[in-house]
């Protein structure tokens, strides 16, 4: 089916949000950031579709957001509770805001004891889960995701003096692009995310022959 056509012409104002660069806004073992001066003379100079099959954090996905012309993206892992969290700062990202005030106050108040209440809810609600999973990753021992075999949470408690648990303007940006982008988030193995993407690469480079 055809998707309907957005205009994606750059209005001023997203011109700055973008211009502003949206970070990752989780911490993730085995990001990218570090290593990016060193990859980015393998990507290719256009493409109109990306796949990111490990997002993770996604340090790739955002700093080619800030360098490439408008693209399209599928944006996956096989952590559900991550993809989760993208699609929640996609599609609800105000809300979310709302929520990780309220656990940022209550952080501020008792910090301990607050992140090993928040550590055992098992809230129910993508919005209310999205929030748990920043304030935990922002509040617990080196940004880590550990789960037990249950699926439970289990990292400690990390001491920092002021984490941020909420930057208000980098997840609305995060927001921006990924509907900019028209992200399609997807919980799946890389195998079975990147089934289409040999097609789609195949089919851009022909229509850029063909003009
Ligand atoms: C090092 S992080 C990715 C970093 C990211 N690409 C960046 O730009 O910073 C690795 C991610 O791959 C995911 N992952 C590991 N094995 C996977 C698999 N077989 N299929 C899909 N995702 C997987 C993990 O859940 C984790 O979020």
């Amino acid at each position: 089916m055809q998707e309907p056509r957005v205009d994606r012409s750059l209005q001023p104002e997203e011109l700055t949000q973008r211009d502003r660069g949206p970070k990752p806004f989780l911490k993730w073992a085995g990001g990218k950031n570090q290593m990016l001066k060193n990859l980015e003379h393998h990507f290719p100079r256009r493409f109109s579709k990306y796949y990111e099959p490990f997002l993770g954090g996604g340090a790739v996905f955002f700093s080619l957001v800030e360098k490439y012309p408008p693209f399209d993206a599928v944006l996956s892992d096989f952590n559900e509770e991550l993809i989760n969290s993208y699609q929640v700062v996609k599609t609800n990202v105000e809300e979310l805001i709302g929520i990780l005030k309220v656990h940022k106050a209550n952080y501020s108040r008792r910090a301990e004891k607050y992140y090993y209440h928040v550590r055992k809810q098992r809230p129910f609600g993508s919005v209310e889960k999205a929030a748990r999973l920043i304030f935990l990753n922002k509040t617990c021992y080196n940004g880590l995701y550990r789960v037990n075999q249950k699926g439970e949470f289990n990292v400690p408690f990390g001491t920092y003096g002021n984490p941020r648990i909420l930057d208000e303007m980098n997840l609305r940006s995060v927001s921006e692009v990924l509907n900019y982008t028209r992200a399609r988030l997807v919980t799946a193995d890389y195998e079975d995310a990147t089934k289409d993407a040999s097609k789609a690469i195949s089919s851009t480079l022909t229509h850029h022959i063909n003009r």
